[in-house]
């Protein structure tokens, strides 16, 4: 069997990279900009998508561009219990630190001294240290944002002293960030990207309520640059899907690849999962050819894999009123698993309950269900159509109590829909 060349892991770099040329060509414009002009980029661009549509892979390649136009890069993936602004300055001491070595300046001593007050030590061999600190310990916002920012300044132009052109900065799932770490972040960014002489180039990735999150956490993010991943077409499907089996000389079936591609709904990650399933079912030598016979096994293991591991986990998560959202939608949707609003809100049997609206932005944003035109509403995956209408016996009574639970579910004006818990895969 020639090896294995899909990817189906979290963030993991695909074989043969397809589409996102628009978001690779604004980066590299911008990276060019601060190199060539010394001073920091007008806004960051922050990457939007569901999961699995290809954020931190898109992240990375920029993040390869950036090393290689000669920038410092620092990669941080934010998170719930992580102060952002300790993440990204002990980040950025790593990687600052071995340029510093080289002739220990008075920007390095300034830069050791801000970080100290977030608790980040740097020692003599570089080593950086993030100690512990007791909540009330903790700097108030205020000083983080301006320690964050500080630091952020100060490492650029570090930097661009140093032989490289300024500090590009990745920061991954920024929507997991808690909101005072948020208001931190946008504020000390504003900072940053206003100073003069400050070589920074800042690039981030979330899901898609990630611009509501970060405008509520400051009115500078108004003016960041937000670019949606959209799903793979039909061709950009099969071109994944076929590029990595040929790079190692296997091809596939025209039939088979055209199957899957239109079964993978445009998600990467699927298109990935389906690629590697077929690959453990026909385990091809180099010259071989990958059959329609290997792509109904890929799409049944891939459903097993997805009904006993991620959907119980989306499923889980779901409220009772997105949990009612999503049976109406199963029951009511074509064969193509898309419904229509009307027949969605006559299946509620309640037509402009005040909750709907919310609770079915909230299963967008989660990711579970995508927009499919005006008015129609489809499945993201679509095997979990058939977990939904599945679920048990009890579902009837469980749809009743959840139907009667929806119209109570309208949170206040402003509030924020829940994060989608990470880790699903
Ligand atoms: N441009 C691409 N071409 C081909 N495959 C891709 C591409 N981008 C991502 N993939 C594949 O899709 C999968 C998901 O990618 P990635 O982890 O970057 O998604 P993500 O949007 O960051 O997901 P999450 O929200 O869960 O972090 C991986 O298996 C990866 O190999
Ligand atoms: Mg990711």
């Amino acid at each position: 069997m020639a090896s294995n060349p899909y990817t189906p892991g979290f963030g993991q770099r695909p074989l043969v990279v397809v589409g996102r040329e628009r978001q690779l060509a604004r980066g590299h414009e911008t990276l060019l900009t601060v190199a060539g002009t010394g001073r920091a980029s007008t806004s960051p661009l922050v990457l939007l998508g569901v999961r699995g549509i290809g954020k931190t892979v898109a992240l990375g390649l920029l993040r390869d561009d950036a090393d290689h136009e000669g920038f410092v890069t620092v990669q941080v993936r934010l998170d719930r219990i992580s102060s952002a602004a300790q993440l990204i300055t002990s980040g950025t001491a790593e990687q600052i630190a071995p340029l510093a070595a080289q002739g220990a300046s008075g920007h390095w001593r300034r830069f050791t001294e801000l970080i100290a007050q977030l608790s980040i030590e740097v020692s003599i061999a570089g080593v950086v240290t993030v100690g512990r600190r007791p909540a009330e310990a903790a700097p108030d916002v205020l000083t983080e944002r301006q320690v964050l920012a500080r630091s952020l300044i100060s490492a650029a132009q570090l930097a661009r002293g140093h032989g490289s052109q300024g500090l590009a900065i990745f920061i991954d799932e920024i929507q997991e960030a808690r909101p005072n770490d948020l208001v931190v972040l946008v504020n000390a960014l504003q900072d940053a990207l206003t100073a003069p002489s400050t070589p920074i180039a800042i690039f981030a990735a979330g899901l898609p309520d990630s611009p509501a999150r970060l405008m509520a956490a400051g009115s500078f993010a108004e003016r960041f640059e937000f670019s949606m991943l959209e799903p793979f077409d039909a061709r950009q499907a099969t071109a994944a899907l076929v590029g990595p089996a040929v790079r190692v000389g296997v091809s596939w079936d025209a039939g088979a690849a055209e199957l899957l591609a239109e079964e993978s709904g445009g998600s990467p990650y699927l298109v990935q999962l389906f690629g590697d399933a077929a690959w453990r079912a026909g385990r091809p030598a180099s010259g071989g050819v990958l059959s329609r016979a290997d792509a109904d096994a890929a799409i049944a293991a891939s459903r097993e894999s997805l009904q006993a591991g991620m959907f119980p986990g989306r499923w889980a998560r779901c409220t009772d009123g997105e949990r009612a959202l999503l049976i109406a939608i199963a029951t009511v949707a074509d064969r193509e698993g898309i419904a229509a609003s009307e027949a969605i809100t006559a299946a509620l049997g309640k037509s402009g309950t005040p909750g709907w609206s919310r609770v079915r932005s909230s299963l967008i944003n989660k990711g579970y269900i995508v927009p499919r035109g005006r008015g129609k509403l489809g499945f993201s995956i679509a095997g979990f159509r058939d977990f939904v209408l599945g679920i048990d016996d009890s579902a009837e009574t469980l749809e009743a109590d959840a139907m009667s639970r929806l119209r109570f579910e309208q949170l206040p004006p402003g509030e924020l829909p829940p994060s989608p818990e990470d880790g699903e895969r």
